[in-house]
This record gives C-alpha cells, structure tokens and sequence, in this order.
C-alpha cells in the first residue's frame, strides 16, 4: 500500500509509514526539511519512499494511486505570530504571549502558512485535498490532524470548515479522534481578567472516498424494469 502526505515536512507521515510496510510519498515546499526526512529516514534503516520537494497544488497530478492521506496542515499562519512569550518557563504551568524561537516554515508564496487570510487558507487547503483526493483509492480513508486556533484573537472552528469542504470535495467524513496535549499548560489566558483557555488537543479528522453506488434496478413485478 502507499500513503500520501501533501505536507510532509520533516517527514514523520514516510517513517510511520516505512515502519508499517508502507511505500510513502511526500510533498513539501522546504528543499531543507527533505534533507532532515532523509536523515531521520536513513537513520531508522527506511528507505521506500519519495520525497517531492514543491507546491503540491502542482506535484499531486504526477503521483500515482495512492491508499491513505495522512497530513497535517500548517495552522494557517500562527507561526507567524511574533508576539513573544515562553513555553520553557522553569516548569510552570502557564505561559505568556506566543510561541518563542519558532519560524514560519518557508518565504513560498504558496506555503499555506504565510496565507494573511483565513478564508483564502481555507480555499488553497481545499485546493491541494481536492487534487488529493482524485489520486485515492476508492474506499479508502484520509485523515487531516490539525487544532483549532485563533485568527485576529477570534475563536475558530477549522475543523468545521475542512469537514465542510471536504464533503463538499467528495468526502464522506467518518468522525473525530481527539489527540490530548496533556504536556501544554492549563492556565488559561488573560486570567484574572478574561478567561480564554489554552488549546489542548489536536483533531485527528477522518474521511473515506466513496465507491460509487451501484445502478439499483427495480422490477415493477410484471417483467418491466
Ligand atoms: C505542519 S507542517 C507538517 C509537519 C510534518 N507532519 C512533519 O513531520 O514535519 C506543514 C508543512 O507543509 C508545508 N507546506 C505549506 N504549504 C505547502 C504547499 N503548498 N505545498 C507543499 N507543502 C506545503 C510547510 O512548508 C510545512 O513543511
């Protein structure tokens, strides 16, 4: 079997996969996140698996069938955020501000992660999920692992716009598995003065590509169909 990830980035989704006797194909725009793949690859004695460096809006057409899409997203573009904080903070339970020594991913124009727009994160996400799903199998299965987040400070859903989309795409959505962050802090925000809590989980959302439903054909029972 193969599996696709169309955000491969360092190359988790190839390992996994070469660890389970799967062949894995992997997109992403950061020619040096491939050498670290192939390092992390190599080390672990793997070696079934392509690492295309690119926009995947213009390498999924050249790929062939595939049998699972696992991938995660960037999250639209918090990595972006440049307000300063601490996450390593002597062990506290509670951090200030935003994430503290993290890049975004590429300068690409295309990477989903310098989008300034959510609306237009969203459509070029669904772009790439609609190339991709016209390379899966029918009847087989593609998960997204993403958070919600906040965009300009406002709460938002995204895991109901890409399971929107998605269906919108062909998708049948199977439901959610929740992966708990128990390692992030608790300490909510703004606390004493607003009370906005930290985000603990990621969504693993699920969705299988229909076989198409077989022509029904129905007797009026006197021989004429
Ligand atoms: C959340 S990271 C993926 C992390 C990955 N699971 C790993 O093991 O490192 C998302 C990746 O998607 C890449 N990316 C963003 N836009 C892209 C695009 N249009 N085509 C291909 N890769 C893209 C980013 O550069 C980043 O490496």
């Amino acid at each position: 079997m193969t599996v696709l990830d169309p955000f491969v980035g360092s190359g988790t989704t190839l390992l996994a996969a070469n660890k389970l006797g799967r062949h894995a194909i992997g997109v992403a725009l950061n020619p040096d996140y491939k050498n670290v793949a192939d390092k992390r690859l190599k080390e672990n004695g793997y070696s079934d698996y392509f690492y295309i460096v690119g926009d995947a809006n213009d390498k999924l057409e050249a790929i062939a069938p595939i049998d699972y899409i696992v991938t995660s997203p960037p999250y639209h573009n918090i990595l972006r955020n440049s307000s300063k904080g601490t996450r390593h903070n002597n062990g506290k339970l509670y951090r200030m501000g935003a994430r503290d020594g993290l890049q975004c991913y590429t300068d690409h124009k295309n990477d989903l992660g310098n989008f300034e727009n959510y609306v237009d994160f969203i459509i070029a996400l669904r772009e790439i999920m609609s190339k991709a799903f016209l390379k899966l199998h029918e009847g087989k299965y593609c998960s997204i692992i993403i958070s919600d987040f906040t965009v300009n400070k406002a709460e938002t859903c995204v895991q109901a716009d890409i399971v929107r989309f998605m269906q919108e795409i062909g998708f049948v959505f199977c439901g959610t598995i929740v992966l708990l962050q128990t390692v992030k802090p608790l300490y909510p925000f703004g606390y004493p003065y607003a009370y906005k809590i930290n985000h603990h989980h990621q969504n693993i959302m699920n969705f299988m590509k229909p076989k198409p439903e077989k022509t029904k054909t129905i007797s009026n029972g006197d021989g004429m169909q």
